[in-house]
């Protein structure tokens, strides 16, 4: 195992109607506060007004920021960050998902830097200060509520990077199941399909002993792998929609990947997909993962047996460790399209125009990926393995 400091700063206040706790957190930092969501959906189920009305409880100077696009662009988060500086916001609450707290991070950012917010993103600056910041989450995916990383789009240039600073991880998050109920069947097999790549990202790894980390990680799996179908026979579930919302939280806020670095390869060939072709960001995953992990199986296919044995059952007996390594990929494949998440490419309708164009966006930031380190060659292969 490797060294390794370990800090997460987020307040994760969890459960049933814990909207009242706004109240304490929020007077902390200040009065001025910038209201971030997205395109409709906590309009629809009722939480925008239960948030309005706990914000004039304490009498807060609100302002808003409304229509922050899955995939958030660049654009929006300068909207924000004029309305932080014009208004003189002393903090800023998300109420919505990945998207959201991750907008909501670039403009906490990008409030306290005199430049152009992109160029945070895109390293040309550092982060030397943020707003602070609280999350209500409203979708069980990124585990942006918990960790201090983002991901902005900039749609003119179509590019999708992913940044972070210590400076950004939200000082609390609200995390109330009941908040998720209304996230339809697709979205929720989205969030899903997303907890479960963050951790493989985390559990393939070049680090040859790490078992704790490994058990971990295999009862993120199982249990998400267990409760996912029950949840999609009922999305109001509390007790599923609960494990769920736990799982989310825990794949990427960090704890399971100590003592080693994990690979995030295929998030960042699917980032680069995302910045040519709009798709949601799981979406992309349910159909790169299993193709990078038949590219990438040889580096170290004992480790791809033990999770398809330990994870998806297979039985290694009269196989050779490829054959039972091969089935478990090909489990997980089924596992998730059985749920509803696509398999190539061209169910989202995208071709082969685009691939070279795709591989050159993902190689923007050099050769990547840790458990193997790819080239553009790689991306190229497992991007075609996918159309
Ligand atoms: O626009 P709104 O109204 O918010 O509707 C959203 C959106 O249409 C809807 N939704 C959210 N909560 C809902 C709901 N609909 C009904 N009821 C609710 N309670 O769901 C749609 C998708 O929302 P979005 O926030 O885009 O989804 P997600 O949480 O999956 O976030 C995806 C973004 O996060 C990035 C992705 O690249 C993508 O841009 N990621 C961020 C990470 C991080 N910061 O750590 C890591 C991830 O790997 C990921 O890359
Ligand atoms: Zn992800």
């Amino acid at each position: 195992m490797e060294n390794y400091t370990y800090k997460n700063p987020t307040k994760v206040i969890f459960g049933k109607d814990q909207l009242e706790s706004l109240k304490s957190e929020i007077p902390t930092y200040g009065n001025k506060v910038l209201l971030v969501y997205g395109t409709g959906s906590i309009k629809k189920n009722g939480l925008y007004e239960k948030v309005i009305k706990t914000l004039n409880e304490i009498d807060a100077e609100v302002h808003e920021l409304s229509g922050v696009e899955p995939n958030p662009r660049i654009t929006t988060v300068k909207k924000g960050v004029d309305l932080c500086k014009q208004h003189q916001i002393d903090f800023i609450l998300a109420v919505g998902g990945g998207s959201v707290i991750d907008a909501t991070k670039a403009i906490a950012a990008g409030a306290k830097y005199d430049g152009d917010p992109w160029d945070l993103v895109i390293k040309k600056a550092p982060v030397e200060a943020a707003l602070p910041f609280g999350t209500v989450l409203t979708l069980a995916a990124t585990g942006s509520e918990a960790n201090s990383g983002s991901v902005i789009t900039n749609w003119e240039t179509k590019e999708k990077y992913g940044w972070g600073s210590p400076l950004v991880f939200p000082q609390f998050s609200i995390l109330d199941p009941e908040n998720t109920f209304s996230v339809p069947r697709d979205h929720t097999v989205y969030g899903m399909v997303d907890m479960m790549s963050h951790v493989f990202e985390t559990y393939f790894h070049p680090e040859t002993h790490a078992p704790l980390q490994d058990r971990f990680c295999e009862s993120l799996l199982l249990t998400v792998k267990e409760t996912a179908p029950q949840l999609l026979e009922d999305l109001e579930d509390y007790e599923h929609r609960a494990t769920i919302l736990y799982a989310g939280h825990i794949a990427l806020n960090g704890s399971l990947g100590v003592g080693y670095s994990g690979d995030w390869a295929t998030h960042n060939i699917e980032h680069a997909v995302s910045a040519v072709y709009d798709i949601p960001h799981a979406g992309g995953l349910a159909i790169l993962f299993p193709n990078w992990m038949k590219h990438v199986l040889h580096e170290n296919v004992s480790r791809f047996k033990q999770v398809a044995v330990r994870v998806f059952g297979v039985d290694p007996e009269g196989k050779t460790d490829e054959e039972a390594a091969l089935e478990g990929i090909d489990k997980l494949r089924e596992f998730w399209s059985s749920l509803g998440a696509p398999t190539t490419l061209s169910d989202y309708g995208i071709d082969d125009s685009q691939l070279e164009v795709m591989a050159d966006k993902a190689m923007s930031r050099g050769d990547f990926g840790r458990f193997k380190i790819l080239n553009r060659e790689d991306v190229l292969a497992i991007l075609r393995a996918s159309l």
